[in-house]
């Protein structure tokens, strides 16, 4: 059996800035409150015109320059995002338009855990023969889904996007999955209208349910809950322990997640990547994102073990053990 290793790594940010200080000037919220309650101090916007794929075209061009590879050596495209450029086509069909791709392409929707599906998705076609080269592309513009007069919400979101290309090898890179998901807490975070269960209407928009709506101390406590356990799954279904992690990686949701976790794991605070402060939630390019910068800062050596870990709506959560095996 083959087995996928991640050979490019790339991502993109919109240039448009909102900071704390842009937010205390629309909602009653505070520099101070933001920064303390979440790490946050600002995030990027994508631009009028950006729409997702316009984000994962960019980040997927930098991780495929990173490869060094063409269009052509591209077998597969799976785009993880919970914030599609419409309801269809997808968001991966308009992305492998935009890059010149003539591969299958498709979405996977696991809200802020999507990146981590995908993910599985391109290993699972990797080590069964099905594909040799597979783009993997976490992209949101969940700023477009919330409500800039909800401070519970508005404070947290940016957009952005980070791609993997991933290639069979014969050394493994990466060494595990563990998935999960409990649709009975789909409630605690959602957007309820839009889709088949309650189609937009003008009743919709007045009532502003085609918002993000979130019970955030709930969601604190499962991100806190599960984080741990799915990275310990995962570690001991690639033969490791928490002492072998060289980098943790989560989602970027809270610097109080991650820190929660990061002693609730007993892994040194130095040991968690974060780069919240200037990114905000970015949903499923949240882990791409920080690996590229851990990555480009030259914060990455082979042999190094990464453990990527997600949760998001759904509920859904994921943890993936990477064994770092390209040069830098
Ligand atoms: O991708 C996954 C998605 N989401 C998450 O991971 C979110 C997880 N949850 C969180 O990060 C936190 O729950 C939040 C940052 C959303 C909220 O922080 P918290 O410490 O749980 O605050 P809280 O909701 O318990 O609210 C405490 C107080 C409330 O006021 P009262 O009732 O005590 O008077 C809120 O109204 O803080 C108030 N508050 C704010 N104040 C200033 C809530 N948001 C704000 C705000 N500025 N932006």
């Amino acid at each position: 059996m083959k087995h996928a290793a991640i050979i490019g790594v790339g991502s993109y940010l919109p240039n448009r800035r909102l900071t704390n200080e842009d937010l205390e000037g629309m909602v009653e919220t505070s520099d101070e409150w933001i920064t303390t309650r979440t790490g946050i101090s600002e995030r990027r916007l994508a631009e009028k015109d950006q729409a997702t794929s316009d984000l994962a075209t960019h980040a997927a061009r930098n991780a495929m320059r990173d490869a060094g590879i063409t269009p052509a050596d591209i077998d597969l495209l799976v785009v993880g995002t919970s914030s599609p450029d419409m309801i269809f086509p997808s968001t991966a069909c308009i992305t492998q338009a935009n890059l010149g791709l003539t591969c299958p392409a498709y979405d996977v929707m696991a809200a802020c855990t999507s990146f981590i599906f995908a993910l599985q998705n391109a290993t699972a076609a990797i080590e069964s023969g099905r594909a040799r080269t597979v783009l993997v592309i976490g992209a949101d513009a969940l700023t477009r889904h919330v409500d800039f007069s909800d401070r519970g919400t508005c404070i947290l979101f940016g957009d952005g996007a980070g791609a993997f290309v991933l290639q069979a090898a014969d050394e493994p890179g990466v060494l595990g999955i563990d998935l999960g998901a409990d649709g009975t807490g789909g409630d605690m975070l959602k957007i309820p209208a839009g889709g088949s269960a309650m189609p937009t209407t003008v009743e919709t928009i007045e009532a502003g349910l085609h918002f993000v709506q979130m019970v955030g101390n709930d969601v604190f406590k499962f991100a806190v809950r599960v984080i741990p356990k799915t990275t310990e799954t995962a570690l001991a279904a690639s033969g490791l322990s928490v002492d072998d992690v060289t980098w943790l990686v989560p989602h970027q949701a809270n610097q109080r997640i991650l820190d929660t976790v990061a002693d609730r794991l007993g892994l040194p605070h130095e040991r968690v990547v974060s780069n919240i402060a200037l990114t905000g939630n970015t949903s499923a390019a949240s882990i791409p994102l920080a690996v590229d910068e851990l990555y480009t800062s030259g914060n990455l050596r082979p042999g190094d073990i990464l453990a990527l870990v997600g949760f998001g709506a759904g509920l859904t959560w994921g943890a993936a053990i990477v064994r770092w095996t390209k040069e830098v």
